[in-house]
């Protein structure tokens, strides 16, 4: 706990610096309202959110309280600018990856991969997993919020808010710990869809060497900037543990839909 909090600290210190003036915050009109009590929860798709929103009800889990890339995802476009007063959780890159391929699978949009030669009563496997990764990374090209933004990297949202907890048994725990405000709140129990996909043996480590790298650098920024609060991956690029690397280019400086960049509001 002791050494969980201290990497926290330093992850806050060393990586998130938000742009918060006290004296004076500029919010747009009409977003931030200012009867709440709490921290505002960001939500990262994939990430233990559902439970998160069910404890701390709509006032501090809907859509609109902050500027927003203009999507239609599930309560989790991503922010658009820092959020003030603001928090969220992150979790292993891999991990997150494989929960997100046992979820698709479930969803009707999945046949749409059909045509591509995936097919939704295909066991998830090491051999379905490869052909998603494939499918979904080349899509996320013409389409940031492919499968309901669940494929845009943790930094994206991470980098915009004041505080991340890693999602670990006792985030509970963690929450109550990090915000005296939230020191009442209860989790409920989260439900797993990854259980069958993980008794597949799937995760990164059945990707093909090409899709293990779009991998990396499609999601490049969460395994270098998140290191410091997850510990390092078993699966990350060896840029990642390297002190002073610097991302060249950001994901998340741009988004697309339907082929074309999306326009944010400043
Ligand atoms: C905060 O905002 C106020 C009003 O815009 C400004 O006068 C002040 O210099 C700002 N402080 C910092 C530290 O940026
Ligand atoms: C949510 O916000 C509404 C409108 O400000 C308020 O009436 C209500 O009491 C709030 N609910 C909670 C649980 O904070
Ligand atoms: C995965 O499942 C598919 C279809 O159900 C099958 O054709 C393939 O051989 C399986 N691959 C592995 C590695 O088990
Ligand atoms: C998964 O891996 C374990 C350990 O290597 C092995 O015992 C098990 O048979 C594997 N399961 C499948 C479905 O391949």
């Amino acid at each position: 706990m002791k050494l969980l909090l201290a990497l926290l600290a330093t992850a806050t210190a060393v990586k998130f610096k938000p742009h918060v003036n006290k004296t004076h915050k500029v919010l747009p009109k009409g977003l931030l309202r200012d009867d709440l009590q709490f921290p505002l929860f960001v939500h990262i798709p994939k990430t233990a959110g559902t439970s998160i929103w069910k404890a701390l009800g709509p006032n501090y889990t809907d859509s609109g309280r902050y500027p927003e890339v203009p999507f239609f995802c599930m309560k989790h476009n991503p922010p658009q600018e820092h959020v003030p007063d603001s928090w969220a959780v992150v979790r292993d890159v891999c991990d997150r990856l494989v929960s997100e391929f046992a979820w698709a699978r479930l969803q009707g949009w999945y046949q749409a991969y059909q045509k591509e030669g995936l097919h939704y009563h295909e066991e998830p496997n090491c051999t379905t997993f490869n052909k998603w990764v494939s499918l979904v990374t080349r899509k996320y090209q013409d389409n940031s919020d492919v499968e309901d933004c669940h494929m845009i990297p943790q930094w994206c949202y991470a980098s915009k808010v004041d505080k991340v907890l890693p999602m670990t048994s006792h985030l509970e725990e963690d929450i109550r710990h990090m915000d005296k405000r939230l020191q009442f709140l209860n989790l409920p129990k989260k439900n797993h869809h990854s259980h069958f996909v993980k008794k597949m043996n799937v995760s990164c480590g059945c990707l093909s060497p090409a899709n293990l790298e779009a991998v990396q650098t499609h999601f490049l920024e969460d395994f270098v900037h998140l290191r410091s609060v997850l510990g390092p991956s078993q699966f990350e690029p060896k840029a990642a543990a390297q002190p002073n690397f610097a991302v060249k280019r950001s994901v998340c400086a741009s988004f697309r839909r339907s082929g074309k960049q999306v326009k944010l509001s400043r």
